[in-house]
């Protein structure tokens, strides 16, 4: 079978079996053409949990997988690469967390989606890179302890002054890797682009940045902007995406260093094998997590609206 013969057996699969399939914006090109929906990490959740289908396959990281099943608790979901985690979302643990929390009893303890389910059943409320600086301010506590990204938390900060907000040493290894130095590198070489960062990068990368948002807001910003040249600094995907999608601008990667070999691990043939039944990972997750990380996501809901 050729790749699009492939497509072709996967649409029909997903179709006979009841299948949604989820692809993050971070996944290859082939694997969104055969998604239902693409999209960040919170809006695939809520894509899932609304569509009719039993059963849900995420082409993303398992982060995302466990945030569909927590709002989908009685659909089966699937997580296409079983090797595919998140390097942030491992960095740290319930265990820890509930050590530090100790030193911060009267914190309101605030968590990017990017976590476990596990850590999340001991959090106050979630937030994801689009939402965060609206609910930190909404909530009626001056005092948080955020984690695990410090370089989100640090835009949030900026943004909320009015807050006492305690970061910890945490965050995307693939977006904190990218330097102003590599920055002034690109406006060098590309001195007409606007430069679109996620808040996953260091603060020297987002204070010369034109636009800071989530993979959905870098997308949206660019394809509704009148300009004509983009450097993206986010994962290397979104801007061969935003390519296709706008063949008349033009979009420059900031580092080469921002490739996600998690997001990167699902392939077509993951997707095949998952919806034949000799792959991927079914999200398996007990009650009373389910029940706990929910009300964190639900505070997010609430909050966010
Ligand atoms: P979004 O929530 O913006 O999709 O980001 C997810 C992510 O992993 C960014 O590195
Ligand atoms: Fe996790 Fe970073 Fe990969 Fe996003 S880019 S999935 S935060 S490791």
């Amino acid at each position: 079978m050729n790749i699009a013969q492939l497509q072709q057996e996967i649409l029909r699969l997903k179709k006979e079996k009841d299948v949604c399939i989820l692809a993050h914006s971070y996944q290859a090109r082939e694997i969104c053409e055969i998604a239902d929906f693409t999209g960040d990490s919170y809006k695939l959740s809520v894509d899932a949990s609304k569509a009719d289908n039993q059963n849900i396959l995420m082409c993303g990281v398992r982060f995302m997988a466990e945030t569909c099943k927590i709002l989908s608790p009685e659909k089966t979901v699937v997580l296409a690469s079983p090797i595919a985690g998140c390097a942030m979302a491992d960095q740290m643990d319930k265990a820890l967390i509930e050590q530090v929390k100790k030193h911060y009893p009267n914190h309101t303890v605030v968590a990017y989606i990017n976590t476990t389910a596990s850590l999340k059943t001991i959090c106050d409320v979630c937030v994801t890179s689009s939402s965060a600086v609206k609910i930190v301010n909404r909530i009626p506590n001056k005092d948080i302890l955020f984690i695990p990204d410090c370089n989100l938390g640090a835009h949030v900060a900026a943004q909320c002054p009015d807050k006492n907000i305690k970061l910890l040493n945490g965050g995307c290894p693939i977006h904190a890797c990218v330097t102003a130095d590599d920055v002034a590198k690109a406006k060098a070489l590309y001195p007409d682009a606007e430069l679109l960062v996620h808040p996953e990068c260091v603060p020297a990368v987002c204070a010369q940045a034109d636009y800071i948002g989530s993979t959905s807001g870098i997308m949206d910003y660019a394809v509704k902007s009148d300009k004509k040249e983009f450097i993206i600094g986010t994962e290397i995907s979104i801007a061969e995406h935003l390519q296709y999608m706008c063949p008349d601008k033009q979009f420059r990667i900031l580092s080469l260093k921002l490739i996600c070999p998690n997001m990167k691990a699902t392939t077509l043939v993951d997707v095949y094998n998952c919806l034949t039944g000799s792959g991927g990972e079914e999200i398996v997750l007990d009650s009373d997590v389910i029940r706990d990380a929910g009300r964190c996501i639900d505070e997010m809901i609430r909050l966010g609206e």
